[in-house]
């Protein structure tokens, strides 16, 4: 097999109460790229569509996380990469994240598989750092193993796996302005009160809990972000009233999706996140903001080859 076209998927980082170590994976919204195999050694960006991004390997995050694999290797031959991009950069939907786990995906594959999740996810770490200006991985590993994944440590790195309830479905709303990972890092507290602390740490062992239990109930209760949100949802214009909506309309919580400025909501049910995402379409449309909704079952097979 000297070529692979594979679908990377996008992801929701943080999920309210787990800043920088817990996320998701959605189906149906994801980039496409292709590897192959060449001669030339190296990695060559060959190919770029959707969006404006740079083909020097080194500046490219798919570029950068394929070098972080290529040079552990002694190979005699070298890879060109497709990129059709349709996660918007800044969308809060893991668009480096796609990028930057695609590339290694793909080639491990041609390779025949010599590393495992965890140690793709590690190569990735490095492309995702280039967009994000700091490692993390909780976009990256629910990419690579799909589910809701728990980023237990980076050094060394060590990915949970969280079980998905059966009838949990997710609905993004994506306001189309962009905003920085890096800048929405740079407006966090460097410090936080022992108060919101253990506020925060009670929600997140008690999603942890409820996924586990498929205990919907108590995802709901668990979906709040005392840390991040206060913060970050002064940068996405009507994000009270999404969330206001959202509830309403039957959702058991939403929150900020990655660094913003998309939004998701849990909803128990196809039906209900249907629903939420009509009634999310109807509140947004009257603020003049282009926008646009995803509803997706929570992809748990996560990134996969559509053809070779
Ligand atoms: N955990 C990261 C953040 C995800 O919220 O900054 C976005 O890359």
């Amino acid at each position: 097999m000297n070529e692979i076209r594979i679908f990377s998927p996008a992801t929701v980082a943080n999920v309210s109460c787990g800043f920088d170590v817990m996320g998701f994976c959605l189906d149906h919204v994801g980039d496409e790229m292709v590897i192959r195999k060449v001669e030339q050694k190296g990695i060559h960006i060959v190919h770029i569509e959707g969006f404006d991004l740079p083909y020097d390997a080194k500046l490219n995050v798919a570029g950068v996380s394929a070098l972080a694999m290529y040079d552990t290797l002694d190979l005699d031959f070298g890879f060109d990469i497709e990129i059709y991009k349709n996660i918007k950069p800044g969308s809060g939907i893991g668009s480096s994240a796609a990028s930057a786990v695609g590339s290694v995906f793909g080639m491990n594959e041609l390779l025949n598989r010599p590393f495992n999740k965890t140690e793709l996810t590690a190569f990735a770490i490095k492309g995702e750092a280039l967009a994000s200006k700091c490692e993390h991985a909780d976009n990256l590993a629910p990419a690579i193993f799909g589910g809701f994944t728990l980023v237990k440590s980076l050094a060394p790195l060590q990915v949970l796996e969280i079980p998905s309830p059966d009838n949990l479905y997710a609905v993004i709303i994506h306001p189309q302005i962009e905003i920085k990972t890096s800048e929405a890092r740079a407006i966090l507290p460097g410090q936080i009160s022992l108060d919101k602390a253990i506020t925060q740490w009670a929600n997140f062992g008690s999603l942890i809990h409820a996924l586990h239990t498929s205990n919907y109930d108590l995802i709901k209760a668990s979906l709040q972000d005392v840390v991040v949100e206060p913060h970050r949802s002064k940068l996405i214009p009507y994000y009270d009233r999404v969330k206001e909506a959202a509830l309403h309309a039957g959702a058991l919580g939403s929150g900020i999706s990655g660094s913003g400025p998309s939004i998701f909501t849990l909803c128990e049910g196809m039906q209900t996140a249907q629903r939420v995402a009509d009634e999310l379409k109807a509140t947004y449309a009257e603020t003049g903001i282009a926008f646009d909704i995803h509803v997706s079952k929570i992809n748990t097979e996560g990134i996969r080859i559509i053809n070779s």
